[in-house]
């Protein structure tokens, strides 16, 4: 296991390793050039294998975030018994997910930017699912201060896959100052109702009127400890959010922003959701980079994915994936300031 690090021509630097495709540190400027380290995470290897509980940084597979029940069904096959990890239901591809294993990595370049390559053969069974699948996930850093995630795969079994990356940014450094004043933006106005343990209702609701509307940039603090039930029920934002484009283009998702460093985020994607999780899980319990403690909602995720639970839910954007075809999605990170 390694650590590869990649830097433009801007001086960003992102670090990853091969273990879990994790992303451990992203250094982008202020609006005065001043640096700072805006990825939760960890020093070392060991840790990440030790107790990234939290998934900082990850790739996420097969399944980003919830399969209600621990089964669903594919072109008629049953799927059952997946890793109970979430009462009662299936989070983030199980017990050994793509977050917890080694993937092959090999560095590239092209015009504008360097990268790597990340791939991993996940056969047919593994943590339950049907079909040897072959995923690759790429990473690059151009020099216009993008980071580009470009996911693909094949399957030689109708599968399910839903892969993420599961960052968690404060755009203020990791160890600095809360993220809830952070604004936030996200360019939707529909999210997917789900109950208290996350797993979609099956409703699509409109977040016109209510705390869930980021249509207009605010604070994630202004309102992550909404009385509203939809929010409270989840201890803060932790919601699939329906991004407004049309499917498969690479459309803007979100926007974030500090306005004390300046630091600005845009996250543009082909996927047809996103899950903004205000981490509200953290508790102070991992010890990150620097021997900094993160508290409870110190950092906040935008996960560019699929719905969660897509495979039990007919009329959500569909995550079969069938022998013959080829998935590809890609998510843009643009960082920039004001
Ligand atoms: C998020 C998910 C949260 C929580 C978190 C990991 O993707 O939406 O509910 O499981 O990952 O702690």
């Amino acid at each position: 296991m390694e650590f590869y690090t990649l830097e433009n021509k801007n001086g960003l630097k992102l670090k990853l390793t091969n273990f879990g495709g994790i992303v451990s540190e992203i250094h982008v400027p202020d609006r005065d050039g001043k640096f700072a380290d805006i990825a939760l995470g960890f020093d070392s290897i060991e840790e990440y294998q030790d107790h990234n509980d939290a998934y900082f940084g990850a790739i996420i597979g097969r399944f980003g975030n919830r399969i209600g029940g621990c089964g669903f069904s594919v072109d008629g096959a049953e799927v059952s018994g997946l890793f109970d990890n979430d009462e009662g239901n299936h989070l983030h591809g199980g017990k050994v997910g793509f977050d917890k294993v080694a993937w092959t990595a090999e560095r590239i370049s092209g015009e504008g930017y360097t990268g790597v390559k990340l791939s991993y053969r996940s056969v047919d069974g593994e943590e339950g699912y049907p079909g040897n699948l072959d995923a690759t996930v790429v990473y690059k850093l151009t020099d216009a201060n993008e980071w580009v995630i470009e996911y693909e795969a094949v399957s030689d079994k109708a599968t399910v896959y839903n892969p993420t990356n599961h960052s968690y940014f404060n755009l203020a450094g990791h160890d600095g100052a809360s993220p809830l004043s952070h604004e936030v933006q996200l360019n939707a106005k529909l999210f997917t109702a789900c109950d208290a343990g996350g797993i979609p209702t099956g409703e699509v609701l409109s977040v016109a009127g209510t705390d869930m509307d980021f249509r207009a940039a605010k604070t994630i603090g202004s309102a992550v400890d909404s009385a509203d039930p939809v929010v409270s029920s989840r201890g803060g934002f932790d919601h699939n959010f329906v991004i407004d484009k049309k499917p498969g283009e690479l459309g803007l998702a979100a926007v974030a922003y500090d306005a004390a460093s300046g630091r600005e985020l845009k996250v543009y994607t082909t996927e047809p959701g996103v899950q903004f999780y205000s981490g509200n899980f953290l508790d102070g319990s991992l010890t990150g980079k620097g021997g900094h403690v993160y508290e409870k909602r110190s950092g906040f995720c935008l996960e560019t994915q699929h719905f969660p639970d897509s495979p039990n839910h007919g009329h959500f954007p569909m995550t079969t994936l069938r022998p013959g075809e080829v998935f590809c999605s890609k998510t843009v990170h643009v960082f920039g300031v004001r």
